[in-house]
């Protein structure tokens, strides 16, 4: 399937190592980390080279650059947006289970990583959550009763609260509460076809369409699922590393576990 680029799937095939310099891949080995993007959900670089400048020019190669609605982006760069967690900090930005910006109505297709700063090695990873195997597990009958079902994600949803200290910072002053928006909830890859559920415990606040009582406990029985250890890779950062990951394809979730240090990365979504 690959002829320009040396892709190492990881455990369980939830995500790929591709092996590159990315700021001389041809366009054409471009073309190829795109089919593995959506074969794997997310690819990861070590070793990069990035500035602020060939970072956006790279990531423009996937899409268009998305807004961030709730902070205000790097100076000269808007489309890069800091996420990082201070040495004197005990909350992690977007810690917990999550897909990215959901509550907006054309959520960002693609989101990059690039680290700046982390702690020692195995500390501060992040999770990635397989959406395509937590879907192909599902028993049949889940697969059939939630195939044409709606939910509403809220930016004001369960992880809301681990923006606030950004947010005081370089906030844009967007009220959470006036953000949401309904989608589906099975979603199919237009290249491989294959299937995954598009579910963020971060933000979904209801099922559309069905009781509450019955949303409330088809999300808990779906939530537990999608995140079950099979379906999950840990992808442990060092200076200098992209991940890129497909919104539709893998939760993610940053593990905490770290203070005292300083964590920084630059991420840009991409629509
Ligand atoms: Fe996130």
């Amino acid at each position: 399937m690959f002829k320009l680029i040396n892709v190492k799937p990881c455990k369980n095939d939830v995500g790929a190592f591709i092996d590159a310099d990315i700021l001389s891949s041809s366009p054409e080995a471009i073309e190829e980390m795109k089919i593995a993007l959506d074969e794997y959900g997310v690819i990861f670089f070590r070793k990069q080279n990035l500035d602020s400048s060939s970072y956006v020019k790279f990531a423009k190669q996937f899409g268009t650059c998305a807004d961030y609605p709730m902070l205000k982006g790097l100076d000269g760069f808007p489309e890069i947006t800091v996420v990082e967690k201070k040495p004197d900090e005990q909350i992690m930005f977007g810690e917990g289970w999550h897909t990215d910006s959901t509550y907006t109505k054309e959520p960002p297709r693609f989101t990059m990583l690039y680290s700046i700063k982390s702690p020692p090695k195995g500390k501060g990873n992040t999770l990635f959550a397989s959406q395509y195997k937590s879907y192909e597990s599902l028993p049949e009958e889940y697969k059939k009763k939630i195939q044409n079902l709606k939910a509403t994600f809220s930016a004001d949803g369960p992880i809301s609260k681990t923006r606030n200290n950004r947010i005081a910072e370089k906030g844009t002053g967007i009220d959470p509460k006036s953000m949401s928006a309904v989608h589906a909830i099975v979603k199919e890859n237009e290249r491989n076809k294959k299937k995954s559920i598009y579910l963020s415990p971060g933000h979904v606040i209801k099922i559309e369409d069905i009781s509450a009582e019955e949303s409330k406990t088809l999300l808990s029985y779906l939530f537990e699922h999608q995140t079950k250890p099979e379906f999950v890779y840990g992808f442990e950062w060092e200076p200098n590393c992209l991940a890129i990951w497909s919104n539709h394809v893998v939760l993610h979730n940053p593990v905490n576990d770290f203070t005292g240090v300083h964590r920084v990365m630059h991420r840009i979504t991409i629509q």
